[in-house]
């Protein structure tokens, strides 16, 4: 069996970890390259508690991509992601990016790379399968409840905002229609901040304290009757593994950029 080369830029992350030990055990992958700028020169194994893992570690993703990987994973943090993409893609890797943060402008450029070199470059969110289903769900009640609001909760030092997964719902949610206003946001009476950030015409909110974890609801309301969907993660990575791997396998089939896992699941 031909086994996917597989790049993890951020492979001794939280994150990144699990998904490290997860592709050391998937028969198909190998895990040629991993980037983590304090632990360069070493190898994964001796760093993440795994023995006889002699994946080397890179400083840079210049220096990770003359491995060259078929798949290079993004699981960084929002200042290196769009550049580690942006060189993944002219060296010829397909990539898939779990780091939150980037914006729909720097998806916009990624796309256009991804389609000049013939790549595919898949975004996701959020990996954790409740996750996909909720993001589906939300799909369906928007088709029938025109008022809605996001509210995505973190601990109190996760700096980007919104979430990843907030972010990749209301851009889902901007494809079926915006969410309605009873009150325009010009109107609004008092400090407009309170009523959250407009974000491709959804309203949301982002709580950061100490005492939470990740989780989002996405509330539906309609006179005399509300709808809420509320996702919670736990404390460790695992729920993002296998959805990772999943992603790992597919992107290659992909051109340009799709977002979601589900752009890859059938439902
Ligand atoms: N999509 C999903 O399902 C999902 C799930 C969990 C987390 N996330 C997202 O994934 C990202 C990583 O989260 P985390 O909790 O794993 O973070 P973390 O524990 O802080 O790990 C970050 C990793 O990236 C490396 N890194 C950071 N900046 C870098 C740079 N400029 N160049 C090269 N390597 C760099 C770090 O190593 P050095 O500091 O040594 O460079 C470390 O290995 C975040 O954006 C988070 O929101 C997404």
């Amino acid at each position: 069996m031909n086994q996917l080369r597989v790049c993890v830029a951020g492979a001794t992350g939280w994150a990144g970890s699990a998904l490290a030990r997860g592709i050391v055990e998937a028969a198909d992958m190998e895990l040629v390259a991993a980037i983590s700028r304090s632990h360069a020169g070493k190898t994964l194994g001796g760093v993440i508690g795994r023995e006889g893992l002699t994946t080397p570690i890179y400083g840079t993703a210049e220096d990770a991509l003359k491995t060259e990987p078929d798949v290079f994973v993004e699981y960084t943090k929002p200042d290196a992601a769009k550049f580690h993409i942006l060189s993944a893609l002219k060296h010829g890797a397909h990539v898939v990016v779990g780091t939150s943060g980037l914006t729909n402008e720097d998806y916009e450029e990624i796309h256009v790379t991804a389609q000049e070199v013939n790549r595919g470059v898949l975004a996701v969110g959020n990996f954790a399968l409740t996750v996909v289903l909720l993001q589906k769900f939300a799909e369906m009640a928007a088709k029938y409840i025109s008022h809605w609001e996001i509210i995505d909760y973190a601990h109190a030092g996760k700096k980007d905002v919104p979430s990843g997964t907030a972010r990749e719902l209301a851009n889902r949610l901007s494809k079926i229609r915006e969410a309605e206003l009873e009150v325009p946001l010009e109107k609004i009476e008092g400090p407009r901040e309170t009523r959250g950030a407009r974000l491709q015409g959804t309203q949301v909110h982002s709580v950061r304290l100490p005492g939470y974890i990740i989780s989002i609801d996405a509330i539906f309301g309609m006179p005399d009757q509300k709808l809420i969907l509320r996702h919670e993660s736990g404390t460790s990575a695992e729920p993002y593994v296998n959805g990772a791997l999943l992603a790992i396998r597919e992107v290659g089939k992909l051109v340009g950029l799709h977002r979601g896992l589900d752009s890859v699941m059938k439902f």
